[in-house]
């Protein structure tokens, strides 16, 4: 399959910060041992591969504005936005665990148009262009076609001490639980919703995220012929950080599940 010119850019862009992470990753397991512990190290690692997003797409789309986890706005007045999240996983990778990712999407006058999701510890490369559907290693993509509740496997974020709702999560997930054949949590957004993409999970749910952890993912579960909302009809992803995602009917079936009325005193934050 001949890739576009925009997406050779995105993957070139990302196969590059992907080296500079799997460089760092590889001294991980000596700094798990070491007093200072890791931390450090990792908004390191993340800085640089940011760094090298940044420098490659500016020489290749100059102008171009930017939302960047680390580096927050530039905005160049342009139509075109790069949407970053230089590591997606960040807790992984810390406990030298090889599930986290590289997330970069285009969007162009306000719509999502491209996105690439790398692991670059497994090579896997996701791609998305609007219209012309999504791949992995260059094989099309689609979602799973199951629709019976009790066969599908949902994957999830379970809220870390440092984010809200802990609660309502831990209630999302006995509804869920209760009905499916299983609930995994990954510690990795976007390669939740390549996986979804990829037909490897059936459904994803979370709350509390940043545009910069989804906008690549939700182009792709939809070029693979997956819905991608917020679960309530008129929430939006990208202000409230909640999304749901699956094929038509397990889309569906998660929404009724997750738009129930909380318990009276359960708030979401
Ligand atoms: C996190 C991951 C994780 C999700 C968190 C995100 P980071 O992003 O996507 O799966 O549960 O809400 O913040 O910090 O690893 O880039
Ligand atoms: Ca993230
Ligand atoms: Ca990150």
């Amino acid at each position: 399959m001949a890739r576009s010119a925009l997406l050779n850019v995105m993957v070139n862009a990302a196969t590059k910060a992907g080296r500079s992470l799997t460089r760092d990753f590889g001294e991980i397991e000596n700094l798990q041992i070491s007093l200072k512990g890791p931390g450090d190290f990792v908004s390191q690692a993340d800085l640089k591969a940011e760094k090298t997003l940044r420098d490659s797409l500016n020489k290749d789309r100059p102008g171009y504005s930017f939302l960047m986890e680390e580096g927050g706005v530039v905005d160049t007045g342009s139509d075109h936005r790069w949407i970053i999240d230089p590591l997606d996983g960040t807790t992984n990778f810390l406990h030298g665990n090889p599930f986290f990712a590289v997330s970069l999407a285009l969007e162009s006058a306000g719509q999502l148009v491209a996105g690439v999701i790398y692991n670059p510890i497994t090579e896997e490369l996701f791609t998305a262009e609007r219209g012309r559907g999504a791949y992995v290693n260059d094989r099309r993509m689609r979602v799973a076609n199951r629709s019976a509740m009790d066969e599908c496997v949902i994957t999830t974020g379970i809220p870390a001490l440092n984010k809200q709702g802990h609660g309502v999560a831990l209630l999302e997930q006995r509804n869920i639980m209760t009905q499916t054949a299983g609930v995994r949590a990954t510690g990795s957004a976007a390669l939740n919703l390549a996986y979804v993409a990829a037909g490897r999970f059936d459904g994803y749910w979370e709350d509390g995220l940043s545009p910069w952890d989804v906008a690549a993912g939700m182009l792709m579960v939809r070029e693979s012929g997956g819905f991608v909302t917020h679960p309530e009809p008129d929430g939006s992803i990208y202000e409230n950080g909640r999304i749901l995602a699956g094929n038509e009917v397990v889309h569906g079936k998660l929404r009724k599940i997750l738009t129930r009325p909380l318990p009276d005193g359960m708030s979401r934050s």
